[in-house]
């Protein structure tokens, strides 16, 4: 199990780029294989979660050629579409540790004809995740799915069907279940709508738009019509708003630091945390540049200083479902009390990310109350040092190295390596940041972190 130990860093000065966006980046090679043609796709992330979707998709047929890599992986690919049409893989698909990959492609695969067949798999985190959520949906279109786990967990064994379109309320805000949904859907002959609780994250009727899919949303019901061919075009992945957010929430939080992010992906569905923190006081400005491929890009500055508390809860939720480990280190760096509340699908991530925030603040010093659906925890107390572990969750391992920034002594995250999950080159940064200092006190403006020159020597 690898690891790594994170300091006190001086006030950060930073100009960075973040890797692609994962969500964006798995959607971008479905829709390319949806499509009746060639699609380039630029700025894909690298990392193992959508490298899974990637290997998902070969082992079906589709011809995916890899243009340019990072040392981490390619990040400029050529998918080669076939109309949505695959071939049975010879052996059980992994989907590791993504519960996109998994979800997503399962309402693909549920629309093959008659014949196809696929057994999706995943490590020993995605195995415990449910899978009802889109295997009712499914089903009720008319889907051959069934789960081979107790308790309706993977393996998923899914054999082609003939679908019917559905009107379906959804009982979680999951842009996984909507979009599941959304793809079977293109392998019926109707009009399928769904209506979310709350509106989770759009990028799936974002990219189909931009694939000329027609969709039409009505507040919370969002509407598509089987049968529309996604027409082959390129594509170009902005920097991941989640990867970001590690930043940003370092650097808010820390009186002299000075940060700034370009090309980031600033949906307002995934900047949530930005209006959280400038509810704490944090001092952040937003500035979209431009819209490529129909999602929003530009940049985030950040001067730090010091944070108060907050409370998180309702609607703010799905907005901020990735970041909550984060904001809790963010809660426990400000002064006064900060409560997150109905977040209990943080029960069901890659790790149970109530219990898993609420144990390891506690390690750092922090005094937090668990409740079933959130937490509340008391900020202002000097976080120490301690041995983090990650629980192989990604987010986890980030969320306490950024604490670890602030903390007193050393801090030491095990199971580092489910961050190559969705953010590799994180472990490097981190250590810029603690090397980096001059005779001002700060750390001297790091520059050029452009994932994209991170060259193969
Ligand atoms: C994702 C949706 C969210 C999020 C996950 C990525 C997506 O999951 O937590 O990291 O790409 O659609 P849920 O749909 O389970 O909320």
């Amino acid at each position: 199990m690898s690891e790594f130990k994170v300091k006190r860093c001086r006030p950060i000065r930073m100009e960075l780029r973040v890797p692609g966006d994962k969500s964006i980046s798995h959607r971008s090679i479905m829709m390319a294989a949806l499509a009746n043609g060639p699609c380039e796709i630029q700025g894909f992330l690298p990392s193992e979660d959508c490298l899974s979707t990637v290997n998902a998709f070969r082992a079906m047929g589709v011809q995916i050629e890899e243009l340019d890599a990072t040392k981490w992986g390619p990040t400029h690919l050529r998918v080669h579409g076939c109309r949505g049409e695959f071939r049975s893989p010879d052996g059980d698909i992994d989907c590791g540790n993504s519960g996109t990959t998994m979800r997503l492609l399962s309402g693909i695969l549920a629309g093959q004809k008659e014949g196809f067949r696929a057994r999706l798999t995943g490590d020993a985190s995605l195995t415990k995740r449910p899978m009802r959520r889109i295997i009712e949906p499914l089903a009720r279109m008319g889907a051959n799915i069934r789960a081979e786990g107790p308790g309706d967990t993977a393996p998923l064994v899914i054999e082609g069907a003939r679908l019917q379109p559905i009107d379906y309320q959804s009982p979680v805000a999951s842009a996984q279940v909507k979009s599941a949904i959304l793809l079977a859907s293109l392998f019926t002959t109707g009009k399928t709508t769904v209506t979310e609780p709350v509106q989770s994250r759009d990028h799936t009727e974002r990219m189909l738009q931009y694939f000329q899919v027609k969709t039409l949303r009505q507040e919370n019901h969002l509407s598509i019509w089987g049968g529309q061919t996604l027409e082959s075009r390129d594509f170009e992945v902005p920097g991941d708003m989640s990867s970001a957010a590690f930043w940003v929430v370092a650097a808010a939080a820390m009186p002299g630091a000075h940060l700034r992010v370009d090309n980031v992906g600033l949906n307002q569905s995934r900047t949530g945390l930005l209006k959280i923190l400038i509810r704490m006081g944090a001092q952040i400005t937003e500035v979209i540049d431009h819209s490529r491929c129909g999602e929003p890009v530009g940049r985030i500055e950040v001067h730090g200083g010091r944070l108060r508390g907050t409370t998180i809860e309702g609607a703010d939720i799905p907005n901020v479902i990735d970041e909550i480990p984060v904001i809790a280190v963010a809660g426990a760096l400000a002064e006064g009390k900060t409560t997150i509340r109905d977040a209990k699908e943080l029960r069901v991530k890659e790790s149970d990310r109530i219990a898993t925030v609420t144990h390891s603040l506690r390690l750092m010093g922090a005094e937090v109350e668990e409740f079933f659906d959130g937490m509340e925890i008391q900020g202002g107390a000097h976080l120490k040092g301690a041995r983090i572990d990650s629980h192989g969750d990604h987010r986890i391992a980030m969320a306490f190295a950024i604490a670890g920034l602030h903390a007193e002594g050393e801090t030491v995250i095990t199971g580092t390596e489910c961050i190559r999950t969705s953010y590799p080159g994180f472990e490097d940064r981190i250590r810029e940041v603690m090397a980096a200092k001059n005779k001002d006190n700060h750390t001297p403006v790091i520059k050029s972190l452009n994932p994209a020159t991170e060259r193969e020597s």
